[in-house]
């Protein structure tokens, strides 16, 4: 039985002086033993955010990272400035970031390469545009993501990386995918992860869905047998957060 993994993705939302208090405001109402809970947030504020989680089981994570090592690359953070502060997880490859950043599937590639050389799970966003969707080449396209992202990684590596399936045309627009269409890429994601490594590796890696998530659509989702759990924006800054990450009680 794969652990469920239940994530926020603040995106450009909350001061340093906001994200403490509503970490202190979820703290309460996001704790479940049976679930690991993350919350990505801004690079600013991981640091009180993570002062403010201390004690509960929200780990920090940060929404994006470098390929390189470190040098001349203004603006950027890099992979060992995030462990140094004990950032476990680190989305990769978010729509937004491909949409508005230049961000490529080989871009995805090398930050998910470097971030599994640091030991930092990679969260690693995946998903059609509507378009697409209405074309019929949501699996071809996908699972073309997939394949790039995963290129040189090891089979080891691959279990320890999270994939988060987000439709494009379901992030923040309130029209969540039918649970029989996010279980349907979710299936064929496992499918290609078996495809590139073998049947361990596939059972092992974990799956979110994304895109719409809220306390009402969660539990059908998180049920699905190959969705392992969700990546959540607009809901992860409510409390209704708490409801998501305790959709099994
Ligand atoms: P919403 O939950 O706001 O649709 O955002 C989904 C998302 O992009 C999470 O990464």
């Amino acid at each position: 039985m794969r652990r469920k993994i239940i994530a926020g993705n603040w995106k450009m939302n909350m001061t340093p002086s906001q994200a403490v208090a509503l970490v202190n405001e979820l703290k309460p109402l996001v704790a479940n033993e049976e679930v690991d809970v993350v919350f990505c947030v801004p690079a600013i504020d991981i640091i009180p955010a993570m002062e403010a989680a201390k004690g509960s089981n929200i780990n920090i994570g940060a929404e994006n990272m470098h390929f390189e090592e470190s040098g001349a690359y203004t603006g950027e953070i890099s992979a060992s400035m995030l462990t140094d502060v004990g950032v476990k997880y680190v989305v990769i490859g978010h729509s937004e970031r491909r949409e508005y950043f230049g961000e490529t599937d080989e871009t995805v590639n090398k930050k998910v390469l470097k971030a599994l050389e640091h030991n930092i799970t990679p969260i690693i966003c995946c998903g059609e545009t509507l378009t697409q969707r209405e074309q019929g080449i949501t699996i071809d396209f996908v699972r073309q993501q997939i394949k790039v992202a995963f290129l040189n990684v090891t089979a080891e590596q691959a279990k320890n990386t999270v994939i988060a399936y987000e439709p494009i045309w379901a992030i923040g627009t309130g029209k969540v995918a039918t649970t029989e269409q996010a279980e349907e890429v979710c299936a064929a994601i496992r499918e290609c992860i078996r495809e590139i490594y073998d049947t361990d590796t596939a059972e092992a890696i974990r799956i979110q869905y994304g895109g719409s998530v809220s306390a009402a659509s969660a539990p059908e989702l998180f049920a699905q047998p190959n969705i392992d759990g969700g990546l959540v924006g607009g809901a992860s800054l409510k409390p209704d957060f708490g409801k998501i990450v305790n959709y099994n009680k």
